[in-house]
């Protein structure tokens, strides 16, 4: 047998006759006022953005180049729970870049990083499906949350298919009015807000929406060819609303009566955001499948993943049926490891947990001085305060200027839901701008 060759050595980037003359650094410095026109004239104009151009971000903070420094109170719709630049996820990004175990490979082949990825994130979960053989949990990583939201999707029509005897094609599933799980076409195709979906069609069938809240509603629309029931257990785009207690047990019920997979979507109210681990242990029911994002990678790189029960994983998802390129890319993964490491050592829920409390009355009190406030309502660092004139942008705008950013839900609220690390004088600090804007 012949000798196989052995790899050339290779020129490394210091060595090569061709390097690119780069700039230091990528951010080099530009004034924000020619920022804000390659904005306008190179991107899509599908954001309303406020005029502030943010440079640096480090907590609870955001910097910009004029020298403000606001505190976020949106934490980028909860990805940033963990507060911005935690060192601990930061480090990890660093090692795994530094390590050379970052570059996305291939999915021909395993990663440390991914596996050790899918084995902390199935056991951070609670056992899912109770009606299913309990193996375990299985995750399937994607990059952002409406892709893992898509992949639950396919999970409860394939078990319909197969384990219901669905005809292929009229699956259905059950979603609520108010609901927000992202922007791709099927996804917009059951969203209950038109401009998502207006002139975008043919829309994807196979939805039917019952009111937010409403059991027996969600009861009369299931038939036989109903597969499964995707819900926010708490809504955060469609305006901060906590569903009555029962709901989710409800929807458990009706998910076992009927074999139908019931979906969690956790990926704005998970990771703490409500003081609890995931949303759904405030009523402690368990649901078939959990979809998360945004925290779960510590704020620093795209990652999402499906949670599962290990039966129904495996009888959906054999080759060739998903995947993505970067889904459970190392460098996505090696932060995903920080930063559930992280949400247990810092003690995130629990943080969530006691300075939402703390803050929740607080607000309670400037709303019941306040003539402009309608309720007040929330869970953990996940708070929503309904403005009785319904714009709740106008006030958001008094509070940028301020320096503390936090925008609407749903038009009508203003959302707080800061780093879930913020501590007392943070507190303070907001409690004295949302008293000056929504008492005077
Ligand atoms: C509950 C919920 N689901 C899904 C999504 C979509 O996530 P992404 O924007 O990462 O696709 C969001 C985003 O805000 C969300 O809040």
């Amino acid at each position: 047998m012949t000798a196989l060759s052995k790899p050339e050595k290779t020129e490394t980037a210091e060595t090569s006759e061709n390097m690119i003359d780069f700039p230091q650094n990528i951010f080099f410095e530009e004034p924000d006022g020619s920022l804000l026109d390659y904005d306008r004239q190179f991107g899509a104009n599908h954001y309303e953005r406020l005029n502030t151009v943010i440079r640096r971000t480090e907590g609870a903070w955001l910097y910009t180049a004029d020298g403000r420094k606001i505190l976020d109170c949106l934490a980028a719709y909860s990805s940033a729970n963990a507060g911005h630049h935690n060192p601990k996820i930061v480090q990890a990004v660093i090692d795994a870049l530094g390590e050379k175990r970052g570059s996305v490979i291939s999915n021909v082949v395993y990663t440390s990083a991914l596996s050790l990825f899918l084995k902390k994130l199935s056991e951070f979960v609670p056992p899912l499906g109770p009606r299913f053989p309990q193996d375990g949990n299985k995750t399937l990583p994607k990059n952002g949350g409406v892709e893992s939201v898509e992949t639950a999707l396919k999970l409860a029509r394939y078990h319909g298919y197969k384990e219901k005897n669905i005809s292929d094609g009229k699956q259905e599933i059950i979603v609520f009015d108010g609901n927000f799980h992202g922007r791709t076409i099927c996804v917009v195709s059951f969203s209950s807000t038109k401009k998502y979906s207006e002139g975008f069609g043919p829309l994807t069938p196979g939805f039917v929406t019952a009111p937010y809240g409403d059991v027996e509603a969600a009861r009369g629309l299931v038939n036989a060819n109903t597969c499964g029931i995707l819900v926010e257990p708490m809504q955060g785009e469609g305006g901060m609303n906590i569903p009555p207690l029962g709901f989710l047990a409800g929807l458990r019920q009706i998910a076992d009566e009927h074999n139908l997979i019931l979906i969690f979507d956790e990926i704005q109210v998970g990771m703490g955001r409500t003081g609890k681990d995931f949303c759904f242990q405030h009523e402690n029911v368990v649901p078939d499948a959990v979809i998360l994002g945004k925290a779960i990678s510590g704020g620093l790189l795209p990652l999402s993943a499906l949670v599962t029960n290990a039966h129904l994983m495996d009888l959906v998802f054999t080759p060739g049926r998903d995947g993505s390129t970067y889904g459970g890319n190392p460098l996505a993964c090696a932060a995903g490891i920080a930063a559930l490491d992280n949400h247990v050592a810092d003690r995130l829920s629990e943080r969530s947990a006691e300075t939402g409390a703390k803050l929740k009355s607080r607000l309670e009190k400037i709303a019941s001085r306040s003539k402009v406030v309608k309720e007040v309502r929330g869970m953990g660092l996940f708070i929503g305060i309904e403005v009785k004139d319904g714009d709740a942008m106008k006030y958001c705008r008094k509070l940028l200027d301020m320096d503390l950013l936090a925008n609407d839900s749903y038009g009508h609220t203003i959302r707080i839901s800061p780093p879930l690390i913020i501590n007392e004088s943070e507190v303070d600090y907001i409690c004295e701008r949302l008293e000056k804007v929504l008492v005077g």
